[in-house]
């Protein structure tokens, strides 16, 4: 249980927190930005309202996480397969990441987030790698939770991206005759 309960949350957040065990509170959490469709379809509205909604669930989760001294945060914000998407949905999904990059940076500093990025973020629109890249900078001295952005993420393009890294470091060193590939080795080029 625990004693001290960080100032900022709201009663009833208070409450829950009283009652965690410290000892096995998780260190890192990810989550999967799901559900904005059916959030706006619910309420008749357009998706993109249900994404502008899950903006705002992104910034309550930063307050609360950061309060309650979370070590690490990764938000699943964007897939690989999400541009199968209308280009209309997707562009507006663009859009909203460098809006939301700017201005959450605040309330990043205030809450003294660090932002990271994994995904293959060569692949996306320049001026959101831009945008990325400044809100990356902006926060980096930050000690506090470090929140990863999933972005043109997929859990098998992460493996292919991986695997293509080993086999040209082996290449560039040598030749693959003595690679041994193992967990070590793979975690290593992980994003
Ligand atoms: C899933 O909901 C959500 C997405 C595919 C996009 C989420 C990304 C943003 C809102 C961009 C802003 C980024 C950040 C980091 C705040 P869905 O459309 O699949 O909903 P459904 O499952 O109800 O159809």
């Amino acid at each position: 249980m625990h004693t001290t309960v960080p100032a900022g949350l709201t009663r009833k957040q208070a409450e829950l927190f009283a009652k965690l065990d410290p000892e096995r509170l998780p260190q890192h959490i990810a989550l999967i930005m799901d559900g904005n469709g059916r959030w706006a379809r619910r309420r008749h509205l357009p998706r993109i309202a249900g994404h502008r909604q899950g903006v705002a669930a992104v910034r309550d989760v930063i307050k609360l996480a950061s309060r309650i001294q979370l070590k690490a945060i990764t938000l699943y914000a964007f897939s690989v397969e999400n541009w199968k998407r209308p280009k209309t949905e997707t562009s507006f999904l663009m859009a909203l990441l460098r809006t939301y990059l700017k201005k959450e940076v605040p309330l990043m500093n205030e809450h003294n987030v660090r932002l990271r990025y994994i995904g293959r973020i060569h692949e996306l629109p320049p001026a959101v790698q831009e945008r990325m890249a400044w809100a990356e900078e902006q926060t980096a001295k930050n000690t506090g939770m470090i929140m990863t952005l999933a972005l043109n993420y997929g859990g098998r393009a992460e493996l292919i991206d991986a695997f293509q890294r080993i086999v040209q470091t082996a290449a560039n060193n040598g030749g693959l005759a003595g690679l041994k590939i193992d967990e070590a080795l793979v975690s290593r080029h992980m994003y």
